[in-house]
């Protein structure tokens, strides 16, 4: 076990130091179509949870820039104002309307479920960014872990209660899940909040931001005619990584990637026709990417995947 996981780090930094950097986004750009980002968004309703900072936060802004009308989630409202008047500001669009929800709560996600469904619009892009890397074991008022409950269960709560909005946009509507590239360094567990004594917040974040449940989701819904993708953004200089992987980020200053190029496959996948992607995909720089690196014993462990979303269907204590 433990030869495997020093495999796994070590084939996660070489691939990682060669693809995830600036450097990497600069070579993979080569192949990128300039035209595949000049579509509009006009009449289209998205979502972007987490938006007020970071690669969030350049996603909404290069959504607003395509004249979407935006909802952007944001869990402080000072925080949340301060990105909301930016992008108007930045975009001239006026159809970008903020929303408090701490996806953490997901009485919270429910009530901002409640609130949207008052305005009876379908959603065609749900944006499911909202993510962190704690490293202490903190725990949420309901009880959570609180990486599994912003990264996982805020995640799947607030997906399940858009679906009926998804299906009113449907077959134009489409889920893009922010996963991360820290999911190579280890398999998929049914210990959903590391009950183990000595927590780690790098491996719970490794376990939580992965492609299993975008998987399960394109799967189960098939014939709703709703697209959903995973993402890697790369390793972009953002708030959250200077906060939570000092160290990283400061070996890495200067090959870190701009919260633009971080966002760009998000916006890609939101911009792109449905028939040019595979729905349950994971993409990295505008392409399909691998869900696994090679021998590194991580793909058996998906099969727990059923179980587990039984489970955060019963956590997240949603009816139906
Ligand atoms: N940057 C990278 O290299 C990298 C690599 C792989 C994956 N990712 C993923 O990319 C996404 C964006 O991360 P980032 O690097 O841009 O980090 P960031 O700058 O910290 O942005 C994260 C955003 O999520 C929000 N958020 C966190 N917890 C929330 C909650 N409980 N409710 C609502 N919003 C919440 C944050 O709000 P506050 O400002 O209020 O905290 C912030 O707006 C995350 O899902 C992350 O896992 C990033």
């Amino acid at each position: 076990m433990f030869l495997v996981k020093q495999w796994r780090a070590l084939a996660f930094g070489v691939y990682g130091y060669k693809n995830f950097t600036k450097s990497g986004f600069v070579e993979h750009s080569k192949k990128f179509q300039p035209e595949d980002m000049e579509v509009r968004l006009e009449g289209k309703n998205c979502i972007v949870t987490g938006a007020n900072s970071g690669i969030g936060y350049a996603t909404a802004e290069g959504l607003a820039s395509r004249g979407a009308t935006l909802y952007i989630v944001c869990r402080n409202k000072e925080r949340g104002e301060a990105a909301l008047s930016k992008i108007q500001g930045v975009t001239g669009n006026k159809n970008v309307f903020l929303e408090v929800c701490d996806i953490s709560s997901t009485s919270d996600v429910k009530l901002f479920a409640s609130k949207f469904s008052s305005k009876d619009k379908p959603v065609h892009i749900l944006v499911n960014n909202a993510g962190l890397l704690e490293n202490n074991r903190l725990i949420t008022s309901e009880g959570f872990e609180m990486n599994f409950a912003v990264n996982v269960l805020g995640t799947y709560t607030m997906t399940e209660l858009m679906l009926p909005f998804l299906e009113k946009a449907a077959p134009d509507a489409r889920v893009i899940n922010v996963a991360s590239g820290g999911m190579y360094t280890s398999p998929l567990t049914d210990d959903l909040q590391f009950s183990a004594d000595k927590f780690d917040g790098l491996e719970q974040y490794a376990r939580n931001k992965r492609v299993a449940l975008t998987e399960k989701w394109a799967d189960k819904y098939k014939e709703k005619g709703i697209g959903f993708y995973s993402m890697h953004p790369g390793w972009a200089e953002t708030p959250g990584v200077a906060t939570s992987l000092p160290r990283f980020s400061k070996t890495l200053s200067g090959n870190l990637r701009t919260i633009e190029e971080g966002a760009d496959t998000i916006i890609w996948l939101a911009l792109q026709p449905k028939e040019k992607l595979v729905s349950g995909g994971f993409y990295f720089d505008r392409a399909e990417a691998p869900k696994h690196l090679p021998f590194a014993a991580t793909k058996g462990s998906h099969v727990a995947i059923d179980s587990i979303v039984d489970r955060l269907h019963s956590l997240s204590n949603i009816s139906a």
